[in-house]
């Protein structure tokens, strides 16, 4: 839960009680600077600005204590370089690394004002400074890390209301999902992440939330799902989530989740350096469960389905093994190559629960493979799937959100390698693409339905150098999502 208060109010900047003031400096458009923002300072600004105390290229802070109208005002001026090259994502770090400096110098209050003029220039800094506010504390036990309370902006003739509440919903949900991301896997169990997506349906009547266990997930024939989750003595669960806000023939949009609360590799099991990142493998599941909030929150008008299958892999004496076959519940039989590609078993099972919707899309979103964060590293999400035209749109969406995306070539060659001599398909082959041959895996169970897989093994999590996402979880997926969703239902589908 986002604790900062976020408002707007009809008032002139100094007019606002507050502990700091975040002031954009420009180096190119001086004209900024006789607006009524800066209009108190007088000359004062200008010769400031003329002899290099306060700096206005991009990212430079200068912090002054200065008399307005009789009232010494703590300011802090953010350098924003020339207007015309600012993206939506130089605005959200900008702004995102103004509120990281003003809560290390011990704000609590702050007021400010919209850095350029534009709804969407406004919309990514607001979030750039919400998501900068973000601490996980649940197990420190000392001092927690600084928050802003308050953060007041002045209106200055332009509304901003609707995208502050907006953003309210957006950012409740990223740190909702960022909360579980961040949780141990001792406590962020899948019986937790269940009951976390039970209480987020709470009080919705939009939305309607059935958990499998794995006895059901047995029965229903999930075989693949249950390999996994039958080698560890944690619960798996499978979350059926459906969000009704349209007319009942409207097909749904279905978003799917990997959801391994801790990836040993089971019996492969992995090396043990890094291995505790391995918590983060159901951040799939979480961008699920938030999108779902936002849904709700904003109201949305669509039918969605969110689907999160959620285990542990561990290795155990009930752990499947290599050679093993799998029943999945398109019917097709796997063999387990490596009990470490855990994460297309789960999804395979899911991806085939989901087509029963007749999906408008179906998306998939998972830390899936190591292979992904060689080749994009941490600031590409790796796109495939089967509809150039959502592509395209999603591709877009990330350009807005900055959870860029990219596409990798799903190569029929690629496939041949996954042949099986004892089952329908292998879940592994050989000879690099690895980030490929996984996407191929699962299209082989979304049937004929329009789908987009999202390979966020390196864009989840352990990004570094950006202001806005303080604890490198990124939780990547949720803005982007919420952005196409809104793109797709634009274009009519
Ligand atoms: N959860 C991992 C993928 C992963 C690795 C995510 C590193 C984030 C960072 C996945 O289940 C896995 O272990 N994949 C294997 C697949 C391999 C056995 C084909 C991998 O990437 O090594
Ligand atoms: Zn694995
Ligand atoms: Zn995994």
């Amino acid at each position: 839960m986002a604790n900062m208060k976020v408002k707007a109010l009809s008032k002139g900047l100094f007019d606002i009680k507050s502990d700091i003031y975040v002031v954009p400096v420009f180096e190119d458009d001086r004209k900024q600077f006789s607006g009524s923002v800066y209009s108190p300072f007088g000359a004062k600004i200008s010769a400031l600005l003329a002899s290099g105390e306060i700096r206005a290229e991009y990212k430079k802070k200068s912090v002054f204590t200065l008399d307005v109208k009789g009232e010494l005002k703590k300011i802090f001026f953010i350098g924003l370089g020339e207007a015309e090259k600012l993206s939506l994502e130089k605005i959200r770090e900008a702004a995102g690394f103004s509120l990281s400096e003003i809560k290390a110098l011990g704000a609590k209050t702050c007021a400010s004002v919209s850095f350029l003029k534009g709804r969407e220039d406004f919309k990514a800094q607001l979030e750039g400074m919400m998501l900068a506010d973000y601490v996980y504390s649940e197990f420190k036990t000392g001092k927690k890390d600084p928050q802003i309370d308050e953060l007041t902006f002045a209106s200055d003739g332009l509304n901003l209301n609707k995208t502050i509440d907006e953003l309210k919903a957006v950012v409740d949900a990223v740190f909702f999902a960022k909360d579980l991301m961040n949780g141990p896997s001792n406590h962020i169990t899948p019986s937790k992440v269940a009951e976390a997506a039970k209480n987020a349906a709470k009080g919705s009547k939009k939305i309607k939330i059935k958990v499998f266990d794995i006895d059901e997930i047995k029965k229903m024939g999930m075989g693949a799902f249950y390999g996994v989750a039958k080698g560890s003595s944690e619960p798996a669960k499978f979350i059926v989530a459906e969000y009704n806000g349209a007319a009942p023939s409207k097909r749904p949009f279905v978003y799917v989740g990997k959801g391994i609360t801790f990836d040993t590799g089971g019996i492969s099991i992995k090396p043990s350096a890094s291995m505790e990142e391995m918590k983060f493998d159901m951040s799939g599941a979480a961008v699920v469960i938030a999108l779902m909030k936002i849904f709700d929150a904003m109201d949305m008008k669509l039918n969605a389905v969110f689907l999160a299958p959620l285990t542990e892999n561990m290795p155990s004496g009930t752990a499947d093994k290599p050679g093993d076959i799998l029943k999945t519940l398109s019917g097709k039989t796997v063999e387990v190559i490596s009990t470490d590609a855990e994460g297309r078993l789960i999804l395979c099972d899911a991806l085939a629960y989901g087509q029963k919707y007749k999906p408008a899309v179906i998306v998939d979103l998972a830390t899936l493979t190591g292979a992904c964060v060689v080749a994009l590293g941490h600031y590409a999400t790796g796109m495939m799937g089967t509809n150039d035209k959502y592509m395209a749109l999603m591709k877009k969406s990330g350009e807005i959100t900055g959870e860029r995306v990219w596409e990798l070539p799903m190569l029929e060659e690629y496939r041949e390698s996954m042949k099986s001599k004892y089952a329908d398909i292998k879940n592994l082959g050989e000879g690099g693409a690895g980030t490929i041959m996984a996407a191929l895996f699962l299209k082989e169970f979304v049937g004929d339905y329009p789908w987009i897989h999202l390979d966020i093994a390196g864009t989840a999590y352990g990004i570094k150098n950006k202001s806005y996402i303080p604890d490198g979880t990124a939780a990547t997926g949720i803005r982007l999502l919420y952005d196409f969703t809104k793109k797709m239902l634009e274009e009519g589908v």
